[in-house]
C-alpha cells in the first residue's frame, strides 16, 4: 500500500527531490547543535500562525487598534494565549537565532563556500529586528506610543538622513495613526514576506553546500594528512566530507522535533505562567520610562553612554556593527575553522555577545528600578 501511494504521487508530482533531501547525508558528531537553525524555524511558525489568528481581531487604526487589542485579550476565548504564544515565541526567538549565530561563528562554518549562506542569515537578523521593532508599536497602548516616539526622535539624529528617516517612517514628525499603518503593515507584509523569501534561499544554500557542522566532524581526515606531513595551514576543512554521516531522516528530523516540541511546550507553559495582558490606553503619567522589548535592552542601555549631542555617534557607531555583520566572512578569511587555532576572532565574537549581554542587564535594572 506505501509503494503503491508512493508510487502514485512519484507519477504525479515526483518524489526524488523530496526523497533527496530526506536522505542528505549530515555530519553526525555534533548532530544536536544543528538543531538551532530549524529551531529558529519552529519559533518562526508559531509567530506566522498565531499573528494569522490575531490579525483576525487587530484594527490597525489609531482610534481601534488599542480597544481591539484589549478586546482579543480579554473577550476573545484564549485570545489571551495566543496573543501570549506570539510575544513569548517572539522572545524566544531573539535568543535562539544568538546561539544559532554564535554556533555559525564560532564554528567558523561561514567561510568560504558558506559565505553567502552567512550573508543571508545576517540579512534574516536584520529582518527580524525589523519584525520585532514594529510589532513593538502595535498594541498601541501608552507605552508603546512612548516607545514610537523615542525610536521618531533617536532616528532624527542620524547626521543627514535624520528628519527624512523619522518622517518616512512615522508617516510625519510625530506618532500618530499614519504610523501604526506603516508599522502595521511592516509587521504583517513587508518583512514577514521578506523574511519567508531570505529563509529559503538560506536553506536553499544549506542544501547546496551541505551542512558544514564544525571542525570535530573532520578530524580523523585531519589527523591522517598532518601524519602524512601535510602542514595543517594548507588543510582546507570546508571542502572536506564529514568522517562520519547519516541521513537527515530520520535521525536529525527526530532531533529537529524533539527541540521543536520542547521549545513549543516552553512557549506554551510560560503563556500560561505569564500570559501578557492588556496594558491599557490611558493617557500617559507625567513621566513614563517607555519599556521597550528586552531584546532592544542593549540598544538603549548604549545610546545612554551618548547622551545629547553625542548622540549621532553612538547612532552611527550602532549601524557600523550591524551593517558590519553581513561582511565577516569577507574579513576573516583565513580557512582555518578551529575555534582554538582562530583565537582572536573567537574571543571577539565571545566578547560581543558578552558585552551585549551585559548592557542588556544594565538596562533592565536601569529600566525596573526606576
Ligand atoms: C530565521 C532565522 C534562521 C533560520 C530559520 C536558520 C536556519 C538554518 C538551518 C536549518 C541551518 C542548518 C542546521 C543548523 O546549522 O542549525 C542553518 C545553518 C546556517 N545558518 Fe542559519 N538560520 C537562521 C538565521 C541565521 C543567521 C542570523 C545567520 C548568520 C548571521 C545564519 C547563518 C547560518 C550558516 C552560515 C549556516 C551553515 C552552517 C553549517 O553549514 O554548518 N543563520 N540555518
Amino acid at each position: 500500500m506505501r509503494q503503491l501511494l508512493r508510487d502514485w504521487f512519484d507519477e504525479r508530482v515526483g518524489l526524488d527531490l523530496f526523497e533527496r533531501m530526506l536522505q542528505k547525508p549530515l555530519p553526525k558528531r555534533g548532530a544536536w547543535f544543528y538543531t538551532l537553525g530549524s529551531a529558529t524555524l519552529s519559533l518562526i511558525t508559531i509567530q506566522f500562525i498565531t499573528g494569522a489568528f490575531l490579525m483576525f481581531y487587530y484594527v490597525p487604526d489609531g482610534e481601534f487598534a488599542a480597544s481591539s487589542v484589549r478586546y482579543s485579550t480579554e473577550q476573545v476565548r484564549f485570545g489571551w494565549y495566543l496573543r501570549s504564544l506570539h510575544r513569548w515565541s517572539a522572545n524566544l526567538l531573539f535568543i535562539v537565532i544568538g546561539l544559532h549565530m554564535f554556533r555559525v561563528f564560532v564554528s567558523g562554518s561561514f567561510k568560504r563556500p558558506r559565505e553567502f549562506t552567512w550573508i543571508i542569515g545576517a540579512l534574516i537578523f536584520w529582518t527580524a529586528i525589523g519584525i520585532g521593532l514594529t510589532g513593538g508599536l502595535l498594541p498601541w497602548d501608552a507605552n508603546a506610543l512612548w516607545i514610537g516616539t523615542v525610536f521618531g526622535n533617536t532616528l532624527s539624529y542620524f547626521p543627514l538622513v535624520g528628519p527624512f528617516l523619522r518622517s518616512a517612517l512615522l508617516g510625519g514628525e510625530h506618532v500618530g495613526t499614519l504610523t501604526l499603518t506603516r508599522f502595521y503593515a511592516m509587521h504583517v507584509w513587508v518583512l514577514p514576506l521578506i523574511l519567508g523569501v531570505l529563509i529559503l534561499l538560506h536553506l536553499y544554500l544549506i542544501r547546496k553546500h551541505g551542512l558544514f557542522g564544525s571542525v570535530v566532524e573532520y578530524r580523523n581526515q585531519i589527523q591522517a594528512l598532518e601524519a602524512k606531513g601535510v602542514p595543517r595551514e594548507s588543510i582546507i576543512v570546508t571542502k572536506m566530507t564529514p568522517d562520519e554521516t547519516e541521513p537527515f531522516y530520520p535521525a536529525q528530523v527526530f532531533r529537529d522535533s524533539i527541540v521543536a516540541f520542547f521549545l513549543i511546550s516552553a512557549v506554551s507553559i510560560f503563556s500560561i505562567l505569564f500570559p501578557f495582558s492588556y496594558r491599557g490606553e490611558e493617557p500617559p503619567p507625567a513621566r513614563i520610562i517607555p519599556r521597550p522589548e528586552w531584546f532592544f535592552w542593549s540598544v538603549d542601555e548604549w545610546l545612554m553612554y551618548f547622551p545629547g549631542r553625542l548622540i549621532p555617534i553612538g547612532l552611527i557607531l550602532l549601524t557600523l556593527f550591524f551593517l558590519f555583520l553581513p561582511f565577516i566572512p569577507f574579513v576573516e578569511r583565513h580557512p582555518e575553522v578551529s575555534p582554538i587555532r582562530r583565537p582572536v576572532p573567537t574571543i571577539i565574537g565571545a566578547w560581543v555577545y558578552l558585552f551585549i549581554i551585559i548592557l542588556a542587564m544594565m538596562a533592565g535594572s536601569r529600566i525596573f528600578n526606576y
